[in-house]
Formats: C-alpha cells, sequence, structure tokens
C-alpha cells in the first residue's frame, strides 16, 4: 500500500516542526507548501537529510506549487502570521482571512478529500472560514486548539500535583483564546476529579484556578518569551496527534474546534469541543451537559467567536 500523503500549507516555525515530526513518526511522506521561495525547499532537504541517522522512511518535498499537494489524505494549514508581543490572536484575523481563501481554494482544487486540520489563528474563525473556501464536508475539516490547551492544562497540573503529565487528564470547551473554558470537574489525576484532590488538600482553590489562569494565557506566555512568533513545538505535537488519529483511524477522544450541527444548541460555527477522530473526520461531538457556570463561560467564549465571524464577514461578504 502506498504511504499517506501529508501535505502541510506553510512551511514556518510550525510548518517545519510538523514535517519532522511527520518523518519522525513514519505518518507518510510530506510535502511542505509556502508562498515563500525556498523555504520549504531548504526545511524540506535538512529534514530529509536527517533521515539516515533517524531511520525513518518518509520521502519530503518542499514547493511553492499546489500542483504538489495533489492527492494529499491530510492537510495540516498554518499558513498565515503569527502574533507578536502586545498583540492577541484576534489582531490577526485581517491578514489571516486572506490566507484562508486562497489555502481553502488550493486544498478544493488538488486535495479535496483531504482530512483538514487548520492551526492558523484566530483558530475557529479561520477553520470556519477555511471550511467555506474550500467548501469541503465540515466533518472533514476541523481546528487544531483543544489538545494544546489541554496539553497546557495537563503540563501545569502535572507540576502542581508533582505527578506524571501521563496520569493527569484535562478537558477543556471554548474558543481557542482568552475565553476558553477549562473543566475542572472533567479533568483528573488517574480518575480522581480536580475539586476531590482540592478536598483531599493536595492543593487549594487559589492554586488551581492560578493554574487554569495561566493554561488561559498559555500561548501568550510564550510570545512574549519568544518576542519574534508564537509556540510551535507543542502546536505541532498536538496537530500530529490530530492527523495520527484519523490516519490511523484510532477514533481518539480529542478536543478540537469541530463544525457544530445542533450540539450545544449552536449550528453553523466552529467551536472546541470534545470530538471522536477517526478515518471518517470528526465521527462524533460529544455534547455534554454543562452547570450553569460552565455555560456561562462557555456563552461568553462562543460570543467572542461569534464575533470573529461578523468580523470576517464585514471583510469578505463571501462569508455573509
Ligand atoms: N500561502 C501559504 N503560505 C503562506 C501564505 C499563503 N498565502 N501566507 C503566509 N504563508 C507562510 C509564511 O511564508 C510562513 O512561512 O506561512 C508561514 C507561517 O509561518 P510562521 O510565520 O513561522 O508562523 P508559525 O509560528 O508557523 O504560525 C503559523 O499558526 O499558531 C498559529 O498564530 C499562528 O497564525 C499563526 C500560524
Amino acid at each position: 500500500m502506498a504511504r499517506p500523503k501529508i501535505a502541510l500549507i506553510g512551511a514556518g516555525q510550525i510548518g517545519g516542526t510538523l514535517a519532522h515530526l511527520a518523518a519522525m513518526k513514519e505518518l507518510g511522506d510530506v510535502v511542505l507548501f509556502d508562498i515563500a521561495e525556498g523555504t520549504p525547499q531548504g526545511k524540506a532537504l535538512d529534514i530529509a537529510e536527517s533521515g539516515p541517522s533517524e531511520g525513518f522512511d518518509a520521502r519530503l518535498k518542499g514547493t511553492n506549487d499546489y500542483a504538489d499537494i495533489a492527492g494529499a489524505d491530510v492537510c495540516i494549514v498554518t499558513a498565515g502570521v503569527p502574533r507578536k508581543p502586545g498583540m492577541s490572536r484576534d489582531d490577526l484575523l485581517g491578514i489571516n482571512l486572506k490566507v484562508m481563501k486562497s489555502v481553502g481554494e488550493g486544498i478544493a482544487a488538488h486535495a479535496p478529500n483531504a482530512f483538514v486540520i487548520c492551526i492558523t489563528n484566530p483558530l475557529d474563525a479561520m477553520v470556519w472560514a477555511l471550511q467555506k473556501f474550500s467548501g469541503l464536508p465540515a466533518n472533514k475539516v476541523c481546528g487544531m486548539a483543544g489538545v494544546l490547551d489541554s496539553a497546557r492544562f495537563r503540563h501545569f497540573l502535572s507540576l502542581e500535583f508533582d505527578v506524571s503529565m501521563k496520569d493527569v487528564t484535562a478537558f477543556v470547551l471554548g474558543g481557542h483564546g482568552d475565553t476558553m473554558v477549562p473543566l475542572t470537574r472533567y479533568s483528573t489525576v488517574a480518575g480522581i476529579p480536580l475539586p476531590d484532590l482540592v478536598k483531599m488538600g493536595w492543593t487549594t482553590q487559589e492554586k488551581l484556578d492560578a493554574v487554569v489562569q495561566r493554561t488561559r494565557d498559555g500561548g501568550a506566555e510564550i510570545v512574549a518569551l519568544l518576542k519574534t512568533g508564537s509556540a510551535f513545538y507543542a502546536p505541532a505535537t498536538s496537530a500530529i496527534e490530530m492527523a495520527e488519529a484519523y490516519l490511523k483511524d484510532q477514533k481518539r477522544v480529542l478536543p478540537c474546534a469541530a463544525n457544530l450541527d445542533g450540539a450545544y444548541g449552536l449550528n453553523g460555527m466552529y467551536v472546541g469541543v470534545p470530538t471522536v477522530i477517526g478515518a471518517n473526520g470528526i465521527e462524533r461531538v460529544i455534547d455534554i451537559t454543562l452547570d450553569k457556570d460552565e455555560q456561562a463561560m462557555f456563552d461568553k467564549s462562543v460570543d467572542a467567536v461569534k464575533g470573529l465571524m461578523e468580523a470576517c464577514k464585514g471583510i469578505d461578504g463571501s462569508l455573509a
């Protein structure tokens, strides 16, 4: 059987890391696409030259021609601009919306059967626009945010409790931004919910609140440190986890920005929710019942995403 083909649209910091991870994990052959001449070609060659030492079997190609993504099984989109210190993800909207239009058209023309994972920010609005511009089925277009947000939450919780990250599960809902909703009652250490761990004296509510806030600000913390761009190792790793779930039909339960068609009382928009990812893309949206406080936080997050969608419609009439 031929190897799967993974097209990476955008060969910047995240795109290059995605290519390296996909090759090292032998998920398939990799095509790196970018509008910058030389960048995708240089990164593809550099990574290919790491193959003999690492011992992976994967072909890598860099290109500036959409024709080279033909027949891709997975497309991961990072094309666009990242944040600089002081910028919010929402500040990227105008520039990145135009990028989504050209990327959507490129994927529709050359890889219409692909499972598409968008990473470009502001994520929930960009993945919604990308699905519309591409015309691909909504179950085949999703956004990477929840896996990263919950990974950050798990990491900070593992530090707080001094236990392995492997034994910490975390549940994050809502848009990828300051309004994301970490659900503490569904987040656990080896199955013990966080509120119980507070009662057991493992931590205090104040410390837990601080961890939640650090998770919400997780992207900004890295932007402030790097000064020249935004996070790329953990975002790339998160998207690869989603791509692997699709390619291997793992039916993983992963949070991601998915199209809502009635779940959570919402329609025709993308927001972060728990999903099942397998060979049919987003196979299921898990519609959990929220308590009053969680619903209020979720509503606030949904309103923020709707505001960005309205701004997109104002910029590009075809989205209205
Ligand atoms: N088509 C293809 N590639 C494009 C286009 C386009 N129309 N416009 C820009 N690019 C490319 C740039 O040339 C650059 O190589 O997208 C790449 C983006 O890479 P970086 O600037 O390194 O950004 P990165 O850190 O990878 O983040 C990409 O993901 O997390 C989000 O907020 C982040 O929106 C940003 C995106």
